[in-house]
């Protein structure tokens, strides 16, 4: 498109404010703003600016919203337990197969925990302070150990962390992986709208760009050659986790079993909501769908119904952790393009005024809207849902402090591990109140599951951990 060409389209399309600092710029910044503005759809924006940015859209609740079922944690019928125990050695043979790799979601910004960094730089172990990628890494080198593989590991990063989280795999050498083992590919991202339905400078030779929401993973896979990678790689299987959880399930044997023997296209964890209103998603069946609604997007008086027990009805919350099948991402994404909902979220933007200066704002002047993945459940035609122990996959860190919080996660790992001991046969102190008395954190590379833990207590001969301790076990 030729300079005429493109202001004609931000004339037609009410945008022609993006170029009002353009006679300014060097020939550097002309080329970032037009590769930038080049990029855009137009005509896509305009209707999504009338829909979401204009006017608020309604939150349009199914006509028929039921929870939706999982396959429970403990068995209901020996059949159940049989089929478990098959589902177990499917999802270990499919990883001693090299059918799986793993796929995390890092691209966010990590606002509320204040952060300065790529959330997956977060040193978030209890005692070394290792980082989240680097509990990561450490779990793949050990199942790959395990299954006698060397795993892939799909890394989303964005334009705002992009650099520097490829610096910091660098710089620690990759946590002991190969350098071929970790694919990063980056995802798409949006411009930022004021509330007069303007496109926002973020700068005078920048749009104010942010990610797309995790929805543009499935694009983006497709876009960086990731798809095409895992076909010549015999890949089928992703194992997805956010990089906010240092305790999710990585490769879990009855999860991918399961998916595999249900013939599921996109699958999901469940576990129990500790309240109506723990900020979780919330699995339903929507119009006959499986679908997870937000926990913003839940009415209230849904959120608290309950069954004649006295159970919530909506219990099962999201942890957001998947099996999605590489074929499912190939023929969701086979255009090029990928339909799934917009979600509008409310923003402090800051953005650069009519005079040229940037502006801070103190409230919310603008709205993001992003794509969330677990939107494709729906456009899956079969899906799984299993149930998991919360303290076994989730500690997330979102918060600088109380509910999700560094110290909560911490805690978390904390108790899981001195939880794995205890199983292992270990003389571990806990408290009245349950807290284990000691510190005990598990090297991740030599521990990936009980059986590990029950070898290393063995060989090491570690039968008691005294009240008080502070110890790595690597
Ligand atoms: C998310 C889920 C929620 C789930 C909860 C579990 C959404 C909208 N909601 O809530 O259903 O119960 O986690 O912890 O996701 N990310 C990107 N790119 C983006 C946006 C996010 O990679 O453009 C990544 C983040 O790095 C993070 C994850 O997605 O790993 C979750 O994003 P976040 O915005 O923190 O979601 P939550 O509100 O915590």
């Amino acid at each position: 498109m030729n300079m005429d060409e493109l202001k004609d389209v931000l004339t037609r399309y009410g945008q022609l404010q993006v170029l009002r600092f353009f006679d300014e710029l060097d020939g550097c910044g002309r080329k970032k703003l037009l590769g930038q503005l080049e990029e855009l759809d137009f005509a896509s924006l305009d209707r999504l600016i009338k829909d979401y940015v204009l006017k608020k859209p309604d939150f349009k609740l199914p006509e028929k919203l039921d929870p939706a079922p999982f396959f429970p944690v403990n068995p209901r019928s020996e059949a159940e337990a049989d089929y478990y125990r098959r589902a177990e050695e499917k999802g270990k043979e499919m990883l001693d197969a090299g059918k799986v790799a793993f796929l995390t979601v890092a691209g966010g910004q990590g606002t509320r925990l204040g952060y300065d960094g790529p959330k997956g730089t977060f040193p978030i172990a209890p005692v070394t302070g290792k980082s989240l990628f680097e509990i990561f890494a450490g779990r793949i080198a050990r199942l790959g150990e395990k299954s006698g593989r060397k795993f892939s590991w799909y890394i989303m990063t964005s334009v705002v962390n992009h650099a520097q989280t490829v610096d910091f795999f660098r710089e620690n050498k990759f946590f002991g992986l190969d350098e071929a083992q970790v694919f990063f590919f980056t995802q798409g991202t949006m411009p930022a709208v004021g509330y007069d339905g303007k496109l926002l400078l973020g700068s005078k030779n920048s749009l104010s760009l942010s990610p797309d929401g995790h929805g543009g993973t499935l694009l983006a896979l497709r876009r960086s050659g990731a798809l095409d990678k895992m076909k010549a790689d015999g890949v089928k299987y992703l194992s997805y986790f956010q990089v906010d959880n240092p305790l999710a399930p990585m490769g879990d044997h009855r999860f991918i079993g399961l998916h595999v023997l249900e013939n599921s296209e996109m699958s999901a964890i469940t576990l129990s909501k500790t309240g109506p209103f723990e900020k979780l998603g919330n699995f339903c069946i929507a119009d006959g769908k499986l679908a997870i609604i937000e926990y913003s997007d839940l009415p209230a008086e849904l959120a608290e119904s309950r069954n004649p027990d006295g159970s919530l009805r909506f219990v099962a919350g999201s942890p957001a952790i998947h099996v999605i099948s590489r074929d499912f991402v190939e023929r969701l994404t086979a255009g090029g393009e990928l339909k799934l909902p917009y979600h509008r979220a409310d923003k402090k933007v800051p953005f650069v005024n009519d005079c040229g200066e940037l502006v801070k704002p103190e409230t919310p002047n603008a709205v993001k809207l992003e794509t969330f993945i677990f939107d494709a459940l729906s456009l899956a035609e079969k899906t799984m849902v299993m149930e998991a122990v919360r303290e076994d996959v989730f500690a997330p860190v979102k918060n600088a402090s109380g509910v999700d919080s560094v110290e909560s996660s911490r805690r978390m790992i904390l108790s899981k591990n001195a939880a794995m001991l205890k199983s292992a046969g270990v003389d571990f102190p806990f408290g009245a109140d349950g807290e284990p008395l000691a510190r005990v954190e598990l090297s991740v590379r030599k521990m990936a599951d009980a059986e590990d833990v029950r070898d290393y207590v063995s060989r090491h001969g570690i039968t008691r951990i005294e009240p008080g301790a502070e110890i790595f076990l690597d």
